[in-house]
Parts: structure tokens; C-alpha cells; sequence
């Protein structure tokens, strides 16, 4: 039914996105418990959402529920997925074949019919919960790679909507891409929304090629800015935009709290649980192949060896989410990190005093925060990561100026951190000397860089990542572009 028929009544601002903001867990007893939903989507939106009321379309982490739970200024509509649309919407297409393709082929992605089927059969789950969920003329804000086909189905059923469509991930090269079998389909999925946003220029001018070769639209060719000089690709008589549009997080949050008498004190008693060690280095990360852990562990493992680091003056923290477990990728990676850990520590540590603690959980959001201001040295060394939060998360808790932050020229945050101590993480010895030289700066040259890394990651916080893309969405297509069509 035409929803304007009955006038719609419904949210004016809709975020689609696989996850709920919370996790669903069932205790033995049958008590339901909800928590935070790990990844750094949901740590960008929810700020968003809490500062203006909408609804959220996603699901609940679990099989066959339908629950909605209760959250002050968000109307949950929960998607419910079964069991085998976990295991081939979700654990297949979406973390065992764009995941892999769209992380330059780190592990070798799977290409299955069955799991396209379910994937083009959920986004239009998702596509039908969302067209419930939204008001007539409503803004609707679609995220990541698990939703690529909603933007088009949803325009199909309520051509009234404004529709916009960011990638979490990164966006891959053409050459990886093509590898895609249903290459056209995505492309013309995410052709449905007014505007398509990439954390970085280099993706959405990835997605304008691929636009003009897959799906022959006439697109601009100019080159796209950050958060301005959007792309233009016209649909018939629509006009799509392309933008780049780095997301960040809560900045000023993060650091009001990381200034708190609670947080230093227990960031102090968390270098005195460690043995006070002259330096402490942290990781903190989903359990995932492309954050690049088994480098760092390397790396250290091969500086200890050659006595550039001293094992009775270092602790290492690897904080690590459990994540997407029944992907066998994961279940492979989780053995050989864990076996890493266990020969460093087997030929480092002294009884007592690991030389690496490793945490296979994840970490309430303050202590967390106390772990980033204890951190001497905080270690981000993706092989591909789309943006990273983290190492924004970190250098918004050090006020202090304290600290230094070692990061792969390979996240999209390498773009805006200019002032880390940034590394290829393929060269294990550039990684090695990056660490090395992260351990030994001097407090004058730590506070140079903290300060200028601050001073980026304080004034582009996700609220001014929400409002440039929001902001774009509403405006009219003709007054933002300047890219000339080709
Ligand atoms: P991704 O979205 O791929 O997981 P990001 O670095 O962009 O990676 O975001 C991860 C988010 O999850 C951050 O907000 C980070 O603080 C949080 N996080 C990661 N690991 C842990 C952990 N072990 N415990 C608690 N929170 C974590
Ligand atoms: O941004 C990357 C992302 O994959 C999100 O889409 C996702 O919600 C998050 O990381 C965590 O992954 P998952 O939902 O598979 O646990």
C-alpha cells in the first residue's frame, strides 16, 4: 500500500542497521539481559540517536527473537533473523564474503549462491521493517555492508523517503571488487540512495568508476573532498551524490571522562596491578583478522629477541571482543594469536609477570577508558581497517599530552593522525622501529605529537561527522555539487 495513502505516521529520522544498539543474551536461568553491541558502528550512532529521537531497524545478535527493548529516545524495531539466515545472511555473505573482498582479500573471500540468495532476502526483511518504521518523507540512514541492497528496495517501496547509505568498511579497489559475482546487483543496490558516503575520497571515486562500468550511469569524474566536492552519478531523473565523510566519536565525552578523579585513580591502579612496569603498551580490538594483532605480537616477539626491549621493563596488554566465532577465518586466527601469545610469554615472561596479558572478552566502557590513560604506548596495526575508532578513543583520553600512538598507514584514521607513529604493517621491521621509536621518544616529543593529534581528534568529533553528512543528505542536489558530469 502506498504509505502516503494513510499519511504514514512514523519516525522522521531512521537508522538502519544489522545490529540493534544492544545484544540480546539469555541467561541459563531464561532472564534476558541486554548489552552494548560490540564494533565501532554502534559506538558512532548512539550518540547520535541519543541527541535526536528516531527509530533504529536491526537485530537483536540472536536467533528467532523479535523483541524490542526498552531505550530512553530510540524506537527499537527489532528484525528477527532464523538460524540458517544467521549462518548464510550474516556469518556468510556478509564476514565470510564482503568482509574478506572488501579488506583487500586478507583471507580468500567465499562466493556461494545460497548465501546471495538469503542476503538479497534479508535486505528486503530489513527494506520492510524500515518502510513500517518511517514516517511520510522521512530521513532514512542506512549503514554498512551488510545492508547494501536496502537503499534500492526501499526506494521501490516508498519513493517519499530521503535515503542515505554509509560504508563502515572500506570501500575495495576496482580489480577486488570485480571479483564480486554479483557485482551489478550491489552497485544498483546502493544507487537507491540520495546520498552514498565513504569514510575516504579514494572509495568513493572507487564506487563512481564502478558505477559508470557496472551499471552505465554518467557520473563526474573530478576528484571528491572530504566532506565536500561530492560525486554525482544520475539516475535517470535522480541525482545520486558521493561523498567522503570520516567518521569519529564522541570526542569531548571521552575526554571529560578520561579526566575524572575515578578514571587516573584506576588508571594508576591498573599500572600497579601490572607491576608497575617502566612502560606499558596496549591493543584493543574486536578478534579480528585485519586488525593486524599477530603483527604486533610479532613484532614484539622479534624486538624482545634482539633485547631492543627490555621483558622486566615492558608489560603488554592485548584487550580482544570475542567476534563472528563460528566464521572458521576466525576460529583459525584465534588459535594462532593465542599460540602467539603463549610463545612469547613461555620464552619472555618471569613467573609472576607475563610479559603479555591477554584478555579474550570485552571491557566495561570506563575501564576501558583507564586502560587508554595507563597506556604508554597504544598499538593500532590493522593490515585494513576502514577507519579505526580506537586509536581516536585513545588520543582523546590523553588531556595528559602523555602517551604515543603507533598506526597503520593502512586504517583510514592513518589519513587524519598525521602526527602517530605510523607504519606499513606488512614491513615488520618498519613496525618494529615504529614501536621502538614510540617507546624511547622523549616527553617533548610525545607532547608535540599528543597535542596535534588532539587537536584533530577534538574538533572532528561524530557529531560533526553526522551533521556534514545529514546536513548533505537534506540539502538540495543542485546547490551542493561543483563536480562536473562526464
Ligand atoms: P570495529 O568497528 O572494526 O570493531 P573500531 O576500532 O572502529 O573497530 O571500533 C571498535 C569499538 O569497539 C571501539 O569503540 C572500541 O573501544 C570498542 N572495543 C574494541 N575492543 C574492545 C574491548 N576489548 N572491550 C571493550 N570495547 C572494545
Ligand atoms: O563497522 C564494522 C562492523 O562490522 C559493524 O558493521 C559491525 O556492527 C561491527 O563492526 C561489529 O561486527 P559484528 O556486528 O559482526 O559483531
Amino acid at each position: 500500500a502506498d504509505p502516503r495513502a494513510d499519511g504514514h505516521r512514523g519516525a522522521e529520522f531512521v537508522v538502519v542497521a544489522n545490529r540493534l544498539p544492544v545484544d540480546k543474551e539469555v541467561q541459563a536461568d531464561g532472564t534476558v539481559h541486554w548489552k552494548r553491541s560490540p564494533g565501532g558502528l554502534v559506538t558512532a550512532l548512539e550518540p547520535i540517536l541519543r541527541s535526536r529521537t528516531g527509530a533504529w531497524v536491526g537485530w537483536s545478535g540472536i536467533a528467532d527473537s523479535d523483541d524490542n527493548p526498552d531505550i530512553e529516545g530510540i524506537d527499537i524495531h527489532a528484525v528477527p533473523l532464523s538460524t540458517s539466515e544467521i549462518a548464510e545472511y550474516y556469518e556468510g555473505f556478509s564476514n565470510a564474503t564482503l568482509w574478506p573482498l572488501y579488506h583487500d582479500v586478507i583471507v580468500k573471500p567465499e562466493y556461494h549462491r545460497e548465501w546471495w540468495n538469503t542476503y538479497v532476502e534479508v535486505n528486503r526483511r530489513f527494506a520492510e521493517e524500515t518502510s513500517k518504521a518511517a514516517g511520510h518523507g522521512a530521513v532514512v540512514w542506512v549503514q554498512d555492508y551488510q545492508l547494501q541492497l536496502v537503499p534500492k528496495m526501499l526506494r521501490m517501496l516508498r519513493p517519499d523517503l530521503r535515503i542515505g547509505f554509509f560504508l563502515h568498511i572500506p570501500f575495495p579497489p576496482v580489480e577486488l571488487f570485480m571479483q564480486m559475482p554479483w557485482r551489478t546487483e550491489i552497485i544498483e543496490g546502493l544507487l537507491g540512495a540520495d546520498l552514498i558516503g565513504f569514510h575516504l575520497p579514494g572509495g568513493a571515486q572507487n564506487f563512481l568508476y564502478l558505477a559508470r562500468r557496472l551499471a552505465g550511469q554518467a557520473t563526474s569524474k573530478g576528484s571528491v573532498g572530504v566532506r565536500s566536492r561530492f560525486g554525482v552519478v544520475q539516475v535517470g531523473f535522480r541525482t545520486v551524490r558521493v561523498g567522503a565523510f570520516p567518521i569519529s566519536i564522541d570526542s569531548g565525552e571521552l575526554d571529560a571522562k578520561a579526566r575524572s578523579k575515578e578514571i587516573r585513580a584506576r588508571a594508576a591502579e591498573i599500572r600497579a596491578e601490572l607491576g608497575n612496569p617502566k612502560t606499558v603498551l596496549l591493543g584493543v580490538d574486536r578478534l579480528d583478522y585485519t586488525k593486524g594483532i599477530d603483527v604486533r605480537l610479532r613484532a614484539l616477539s622479534e624486538l624482545l629477541a634482539e633485547k631492543r626491549i627490555d621483558p622486566h621493563e615492558t608489560v603488554m596488554v592485548q584487550l580482544a571482543t570475542p567476534s563472528r566465532e563460528r566464521v572458521d577465518s576466525y576460529v583459525k586466527m584465534r588459535a594462532e594469536i593465542e599460540q602467539l601469545v603463549g610463545n612469547i610469554n613461555g620464552s619472555y615472561s618471569v613467573v609472576g609477570q607475563p610479559v603479555i596479558q591477554y584478555l579474550h572478552r570485552p571491557v566495561p566502557r570506563d575501564e576501558l577508558i583507564a586502560f587508554f590513560v595507563a597506556a604508554d604506548v597504544m598499538l593500532v596495526t590493522p593490515l585494513r581497517d576502514g577507519m579505526n575508532l580506537v586509536a581516536k578513543e585513545y588520543v582523546a583520553c590523553r588531556s595528559d599530552l602523555g602517551g604515543a600512538l603507533v598506526l597503520s598507514e593502512f586504517t583510514g584514521a592513518a589519513a587524519e593522525l598525521k602526527s602517530a607513529y605510523q607504519a606499513n604493517p606488512y614491513d615488520l621491521d618498519g613496525v618494529k622501529d615504529a614501536i621502538a621509536a614510540a617507546v624511547d621518544q622523549t616527553p617533548h616529543e610525545g607532547r608535540r605529537r599528543m597535542r596535534a593529534l588532539r587537536r584533530q581528534v577534538l574538533t572532528h568529533d561524530v557529531a560533526k561527522w553526522a551533521e556534514s553528512f545529514l546536513g548533505a543528505l537534506s540539502a538540495d542536489a543542485e546547490t551542493t555539487t561543483s563536480a562536473d558530469r562526464g
